[in-house]
């Protein structure tokens, strides 16, 4: 099987990349406690996946502390922050790779612990998820966040603002906003987690308000060149889900279709919750396919990829690049296995989230 179409290069804003097997972001939990901020560790673990002209998407980065859903997650709020990453984009960019940073707020799937005043989370309701989180090894429901002040938004949008000018000082080629998989600015578009009467709640206009104007509050920083977004429509992770997600993504991907950003990120639905769980969920769409038509620039698709679906994603059109994610924390060095047909190392799922090393530096290269 030939998978050339993978390695056709492709213009992402200002940047052309060399091929089209994009690093998905990855949380990994291994940014340096206390601080939440990335370390000489982490720079060699993406060093070892950057690819000259590849494209890394850094992993879910707070862009305030009360965003983060426990320790051990990178932040990009702090000036020590901004230190830790710029040791990572320069490993990357040492070895010709481009890196973007993904900007996330979990809402209502932080908890008090994480609050600078000890208080609730916040969310767009006072709803709290479904289901339950892991803390100390035991399952613990979510708890309740406080709905978020409509005075308040214009300074989450402004947090969102000053991180994306600290992924700038860190040195990254551009930035992600991370509106996907059940976090903050999915629960302010979602129906079930916001119920709000204001002007970001019931409508579908009023609900893709906030994801509207924190990523032009982004691209004035970078340029709307430089932003991408991830999006999940018809996903279920984290306690997410539309009933009905046609009429809402197809509204919030038309209004971010004439923002002119460099990408569309689109995470495949048979593949939502992939990172708790092996899922493949069935009989579900294709977002990419389905959401295709209505976006004019980039669009990259993630979500259960293999060389060959990959590939004839690509030959049909439905994406210009596909971002793997389990595959790139096992195989370092996945475009090249890739490109030569090579057999991909399995990951191990328990080392996802550990701290340290192992299943983090030890996964080998071919040619080790
Ligand atoms: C360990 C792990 C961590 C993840 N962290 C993030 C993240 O920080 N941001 C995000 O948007 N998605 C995250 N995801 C989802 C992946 O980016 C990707 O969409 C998912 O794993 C499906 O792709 P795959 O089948 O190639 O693994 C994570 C997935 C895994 C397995």
């Amino acid at each position: 099987m030939s998978t050339q179409a993978l390695f056709e290069p492709l213009k992402v804003g200002p940047y052309t990349l060399s091929h089209r097997v994009v690093m998905a972001p990855l949380t990994r939990m291994r940014a340096t406690k206390p601080g939440n901020h990335a370390n000489a560790m982490n720079a060699e673990y993406y060093a070892q996946r950057a690819t000259r002209g590849g494209l890394i998407i850094a992993e879910a980065s707070q862009v305030l502390q009360g965003g983060a859903p426990g320790p051990g997650t990178p932040g990009i709020h702090t000036p020590e922050q901004v230190a830790g990453w710029k040791l990572v984009v320069d490993a990357i960019h040492a070895k010709g790779g481009l890196v973007f940073l993904q900007l996330w707020h979990v809402g209502r799937l932080s908890n008090a612990a994480q609050q600078p005043d000890g208080g609730p989370a916040i969310g767009a309701s006072a709803i709290a998820a479904p289901g339950t989180r892991v803390v100390r090894g035991e399952n613990v429901p979510y708890e309740t966040p406080r709905a978020l002040r409509l005075d308040e938004i214009p300074g989450i949008i402004e947090a969102y603002a000053q991180a994306a000018r600290n992924a700038k000082a860190a040195g990254f080629d551009g930035i992600e906003i991370h509106a996907a998989n059940g976090y903050l600015l999915e629960q302010f578009m979602q129906s079930r987690s916001n119920q709000r009467t204001d002007a970001y709640g019931g409508s579908i206009e009023n609900r893709a308000r906030l994801v509207l104007e924190v990523t032009a509050a982004c691209a004035q920083v970078w340029g709307s060149d430089r932003v991408g977004i991830r999006l999940s429509p018809f996903g279920v992770a984290n306690g997410s889900g539309e009933d009905d997600p046609m009429p809402l993504y197809s509204h919030v991907i038309g209004a971010l279709n004439r923002m002119g950003l460099a990408y569309l990120h689109l995470i495949e639905p048979r593949a939502s919750g992939a990172g708790q769980r092996e899922v493949d969920h069935q009989g579900v769409p294709s977002a990419a396919e389905l959401f295709r038509p209505a976006w004019n620039g980039v669009l990259i698709a993630a979500g259960n990829f293999k060389p060959d679906t990959a590939t004839a994603m690509v030959e049909k059109g439905d994406a210009d690049a596909i971002a793997f994610g389990r595959y790139f924390i096992s195989n370092p060095d996945l475009p090249e296995r890739i490109r030569v047909g090579a057999p991909f190392t399995p990951y191990n799922r328990p080392t996802f989230y550990t701290s340290g090393p192992e299943g983090y530096l030890d996964y080998p290269a071919m040619s080790a």
